[in-house]
C-alpha cells in the first residue's frame, strides 16, 4: 500500500508529492525536522516536539502554521496511513522557509514547506536492550559556539557522517565530542552516565540538541525515582569510568550504553538505575495512553 504524506496542507500519495528544486531546504539544508514516536496512535510528548520546533523556526525566520494545525496534520497523517492503532510508529515532520526567490536569493513570500511522513516502527530487539549499545568515538565534532548545534537542522550531515563511521566500525552508535574534546552527544541521541544515584549529562553549552527524551528523563523520571541530576561538562574519561551509562532519543527511548571505545562501562551490562529508568519510561508512556483515553483529544 502506498504511503500517504502531508505536504503543505494536503494529504497526498507519496508518488504525487512534489517540492520545488528551488526549495531552501534542498538548496541549503536550511530548515528543521522533528522525529516523534507514536504508541497506539498517541504521539508521545508531541507538545514538547512542537514547542522545540516553534522556538527553532523563530530563530530561522520560518513562518510556521499554528501548533494546533501541525498537531492535527500529524494525527491526520497517522490516520491516513492506518497507523492510529499501530503499536509503534515513527513520524517525521520537516519544514523549510519554502522556495528561494531567484532575484533576491532569499526565501520567496509563498510560505513554508511542511512535509510529514508516518510509518510503522520496530524498535531494536529486547536482546539489544539487554546487552546495550556499543559505541565508538567519532572524528566528527560538535561546535558549542555554533547556534546550529542546538537545532534539529535539515542539514544533518555531521550526524549522518558519524553514523556512517559507526556502521563502518561495526558498532551501534557514535559519540560526538565538541571542539573542547568534551562529550557532546550521540549520533542521534543524548548521553547520560550514572554515579551514586545521580544522572550526569552534558550541559546545553556543550553543543547539544536538547532532546525531548533528555528533558523527560531530567524533569519527569529522575524526580519521580528520587535520582539526582547534574548538567555538566563531561570528559570522555568521566563517561568511561562511570558506573552506568545510557543514551536517549524519542525512537529508542532509553538505551543502555555498555561499551565505548572498546572499554566496558561499569560491569559492561545495563546497570540497575538504567533498567529502572527504562521501566519508568514505559510506565510513563502507558499512563499517557490511559490519560488520553479519558479525554476527547485526538
Ligand atoms: C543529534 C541529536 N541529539 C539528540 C537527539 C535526541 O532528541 P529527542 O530525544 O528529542 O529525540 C537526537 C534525536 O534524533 C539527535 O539527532
Amino acid at each position: 500500500m502506498e504511503a500517504v504524506v502531508y505536504l503543505n496542507g494536503a494529504l497526498v500519495p507519496l508518488s504525487q508529492a512534489r517540492i520545488s528544486p528551488m526549495d531552501y531546504g534542498f538548496l541549503y539544508g536550511y530548515g528543521l525536522f522533528e522525529t516523534m514516536r507514536a504508541y497506539k496512535g498517541y504521539v508521545f510528548r508531541v507538545e514538547k516536539h512542537l514547542a522545540r520546533l516553534e522556538r527553532a523556526a523563530r530563530a530561522l525566520n520560518i513562518d510556521l502554521d499554528s501548533l494546533a494545525t501541525l498537531e492535527k496534520a500529524i494525527y491526520d497523517t497517522l490516520e491516513a496511513n492506518h497507523l492510529s492503532n499501530a503499536s509503534s510508529a515513527r513520524i517525521r515532520l520537516s519544514v523549510s522557509p519554502g522556495q528561494e526567490d531567484l532575484a533576491s536569493g532569499s526565501p520567496a513570500k509563498g510560505g513554508p514547506t511542511v512535509f510529514i511522513t508516518a510509518k510503522s516502527y520496530t524498535p531494536p530487539s529486547p536482546d539489544v536492550y539487554r546487552r546495550g549499545f556499543v559505541a565508538m568515538v567519532s572524528r566528527v565534532h560538535r561546535s558549542p559556539r555554533s547556534p546550529a548545534s542546538a537545532l534539529k537542522s535539515l542539514s544533518a550531515l555531521d550526524i549522518l557522517l558519524a553514523r556512517q563511521e559507526a556502521a563502518s566500525y561495526g558498532v551501534d552508535h557514535a559519540i560526538l565530542l565538541n571542539e573542547d574534546d568534551l562529550v557532546a552527544e550521540g549520533s542521534s541521541s543524548n548521553v547520560f552516565y550514572v554515579n551514586d544515584r545521580t544522572l550526569f549529562t552534558p550541559a546545553e553549552h556543550s553543543g547539544i540538541l536538547r532532546g525531548v527524551t533528555r528533558d523527560v528523563v531530567l524533569n519527569e523520571l529522575a524526580p519521580s525515582l528520587e535520582l539526582g541530576t547534574k548538567e555538566v561538562d563531561v570528559a570522555l574519561s568521566d563517561l568511561l569510568e562511570a558506573e552506568e551509562a545510557f543514551l536517549t532519543n524519542s525512537m529508542i527511548e532509553i538505551m543502555p550504553l555498555t561499551i565505548v571505545a572498546d572499554r566496558r562501562i561499569g560491569t559492561g551490562r545495563p546497570g540497575p538505575v538504567t533498567r529502572r529508568l527504562m521501566k519508568a519510561y514505559q510506565e510513563l508512556v502507558e499512563q499517557s495512553l490511559i490519560r488520553r483515553e479519558g479525554t476527547d483529544t485526538p
